[in-house]
């Protein structure tokens, strides 16, 4: 076996707990683009064109639109290996799944190895919020809408059943806050883990990159998975420069312990 994976197989075998936090990168063997990177969403838009409560405002068709191919893509996609041995994981060992993903796979592969069992105590916490979402612009608002929408006109985009005003994806947009309870959830289990295994994220996009640091200062381990280096690996006792799909199952298996 190679030393590094090791390495990290042994860290994760003397863990009592441990937090994930992944990133686009997860899901790039399932067909999801990344967002930075060569194919990277953000080399063909502009965030501040398409992610942004300003951006909404000024062109909500245009946003929905992006939103709505995003939706029909992702639909498309199925969990890869690397979603399926981290559900695993989470069901077998005491382990919170935090993710920046919008993309709902890590949830699909959670659901699909409980089909017929209980449901699994905690579903993956989505700091980002979900493709599959909405929220309405104006009221409190919100529900799962994970039908097709139509962009062609303003008239014809998604109102709220409440007060008819716009809905919007529910994601979380540059310039917003996320979720107070998800935040705190999350920084929480990376507090109490022994090791915080990073997939998948180039961590730069805050306060989702500080999971892990949460976990380092409190005395923990981090673990990297991700084929290119990135502001975490310095910090890193053990990385694995491969893509997710290929060995996080190796790292996982049998619960690493
Ligand atoms: P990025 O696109 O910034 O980074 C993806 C990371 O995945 C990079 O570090 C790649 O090297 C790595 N990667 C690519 N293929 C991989 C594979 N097969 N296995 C493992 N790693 C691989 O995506 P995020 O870090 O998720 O926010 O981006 C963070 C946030 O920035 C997103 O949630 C989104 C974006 O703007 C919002 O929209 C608010």
């Amino acid at each position: 076996m190679d030393a590094g994976l090791a390495r990290a197989r042994e860290l994760l075998a003397g863990a009592d707990r441990v937090v994930f936090l992944t990133g686009a990168g997860v899901s790039a063997e399932s067909g999801v683009p990344t967002f930075r990177g060569h194919q990277g969403l953000w080399k063909s838009c502009r965030p501040q064109d398409l992610a942004t409560p300003e951006a909404f405002r000024a062109d909500p068709r245009l946003v929905w639109e992006w939103y709505g191919w995003r939706r029909t893509l992702v639909a498309a996609c199925a969990p890869n290996p690397a979603h399926r041995a981290m559900a695993g994981f989470c069901l077998d060992r005491d382990a919170t799944l935090v993710t920046q993903n919008v993309d709902g796979l890590h949830t699909r592969a959670l659901l699909e190895a409980v089909e017929g069992d209980a449901p699994p105590r905690t579903l993956p916490l989505t700091l980002h919020g979900s493709l599959f979402t909405v929220k309405c612009t104006s009221c409190d608002h919100h529900a799962h809408h994970d039908g097709p929408v139509d962009a062609a006109s303003l008239e014809t985009l998604p109102r709220c059943p409440s007060c008819a005003a716009l809905l919007r994806p529910g994601v979380v947009w540059f310039g917003e806050s996320l979720d107070p309870q998800v935040l705190s959830r999350a920084f929480q289990a990376a507090q109490e883990a022994d090791v915080c295994v990073v997939v998948g994220t180039s961590a730069v996009v805050h306060p989702a990159a500080s999971v892990p640091l949460a976990t380092l200062e409190a005395g923990g381990r981090v673990l990297e998975v991700n084929p290119e280096p990135t502001p975490l690996s310095g910090m890193a006792s053990a990385i694995l420069r491969a893509p997710a799909g290929r060995v996080v199952p190796d790292l996982l298996e049998d619960g690493a312990g």
